[in-house]
């Protein structure tokens, strides 16, 4: 178990790269059991969870290597149908094999994500897509049972524009006989990434980054080789470290438009941001202003940051509110921030932050990808040294964020501890 200690104080400065998104990379491996066949996909991010994947379709008699950041799969001789327990537990995204599995072989068993740290995540939507595809779906021993001879197009709509149910109709949809419409389809750029992979493998495929996806099946795809997109995520949070920390630093290899809400309301802070094809300049200012954010499915202020965004307006001059509509409960890093001083209150799905009181650093526990990089940035500026405690959390998602934070003049340090 590694823990993070970082000393406050320190202006970030220079220029570091972004990685590739994990939410990109969680779909288009599974994206690949369509079609056997050999794969390299570059710019892929070195993570837990990409880990975690590529054992998953592992297990399933495909290989899967990561190389300097190009991963290399092949997925021609998959023997096993079934994503067992012990991958979906870590890893929610694990369900993104459903669809793949169900429309190339016909059946798929894929346990059923249990709880998360911050409440219910059904997978109802998931569910009833692959039932209007014609799927007949049993839920056996904590396991989804899924069969079909071959799926059927159809028209599949979403009460809410779910990411991971967009991606599993429209890969299950690629194969089916016939027309599929989604409709309230997600837009994020992780979801129209997955759907140019799947055009590029011989897809019919309309209206990506729209609400409304249109998909005409076809009897077969074909691998081919993809880059993978930058991590949206990854850019706002190292963004809002330099703010934080009052510093004036580069981050490259990233995709501003995937975050312009993000870039606004850090413009609504104070900060000078300058954006050149593939690279964003931050330069904070001296102050930080309260901007209230409420968040939203894209291109709306994304859930992902709204942890990063509290730590932030922790260290603004004045009140301001973060409200989640997206998850309700998404607020476990509040009182470990609290150990650091911060002055939050949570009441229903909305936290208000009274800014301007000086934090000091303490041992604070990661509960979840997010949550611990809060903490992260909340110790930047911490007096003295904060211990950041099971960094696990935050290795799924961020690659070698410790490398990163001290390329830009951050005093941060991985430390292995002896908690089992
Ligand atoms: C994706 O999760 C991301 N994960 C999450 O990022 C992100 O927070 C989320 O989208 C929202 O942007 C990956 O891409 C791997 P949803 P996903 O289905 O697909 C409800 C991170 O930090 N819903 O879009 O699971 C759901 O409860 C992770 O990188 C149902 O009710 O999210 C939520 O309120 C955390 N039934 C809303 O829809 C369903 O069947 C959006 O969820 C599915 C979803």
């Amino acid at each position: 178990m590694d823990k993070f200690i970082i000393r406050g104080g320190n202006r970030l400065s220079g220029s570091v790269p972004i990685s590739g998104a994990k939410n990109a990379t969680l779909e288009l491996m599974p994206a690949a059991i369509l079609a056997p066949g050999v794969y390299n996909i570059s710019n892929t991010p070195d993570i837990r969870d990409v880990w975690t994947m590529s054992r998953l379709i592992g297990s399933m008699g495909a290989y899967a290597e990561l190389n300097n950041n190009c991963l290399h799969l092949n997925t021609s001789n998959i023997t096993s149908l079934e994503a067992p327990y012990e991958y979906v537990k870590r890893m929610r995204a694990s369900i993104h094999v459903l669809g793949p599995l169900l429309a190339r072989y016909g059946y798929a068993k894929v346990s059923l994500p249990g709880g998360c740290a911050w409440g219910p995540r059904p997978v109802d939507f998931h569910l009833k897509g692959m039932e209007r595809l014609g799927a007949e779906i049993t839920l056996e021993g904590g396991y989804i049972i899924a069969r079909a001879d071959r799926l059927k197009g159809a028209a599949v709509s979403f009460d809410i524009a779910s990411v991971g149910a967009t991606f599993n109709v429209m890969s299950a949809a690629t194969l089916a006989r016939g027309r599929t419409v989604i409709t309230n389809a997600a837009t994020e750029p992780e979801v129209t990434a997955a759907g140019r992979f799947l055009q590029k493998m011989g897809a019919q495929i309309e209206g990506l980054g729209t609400s409304t996806i249109t998909i005409d099946g076809v009897d077969d795809l074909k691998p081919v080789d993809e880059e993978t997109i930058p991590d949206r995520i990854e850019t706002g949070t190292l963004l809002a470290a330099i703010a934080i920390s009052g510093g004036s630093a580069t981050l490259t290899n990233a995709n501003p438009y995937h975050l312009a809400v993000v870039l606004e309301r850090l413009e609504e802070v104070g900060c000078e941001i300058d954006i050149r094809c593939d690279e964003i300049s931050l330069k904070a200012p001296e102050h930080l202003n309260p901007v209230n954010v409420t968040t939203a499915v894209y291109p709306g202020f994304p859930t992902d940051m709204q942890a990063q965004w509290i730590a932030l307006m922790s260290c603004a001059t004045g009140a301001s509110t973060v409200t989640d509509i997206i998850y309700k409960d998404r607020f476990t890093h509040v009182p470990e921030l609290a150990r650091l001083g911060c002055d939050i209150v949570v009441k229903d799905n909305s936290a208000t932050i009274r800014g301007g009181r000086s934090l000091t650093g303490a041992t604070v526990m990661s509960t979840d990808l997010r949550a611990s990089v809060a903490m992260v940035l909340a110790g930047l500026v911490a007096e003295g040294e904060t211990e950041v405690l099971r960094i696990y959390h935050l290795d799924r998602g961020y690659e070698s964020l410790e490398k990163k934070l001290s390329a830009l003049g951050a005093d941060i340090r991985r430390v292995k501890t002896e908690e089992l």
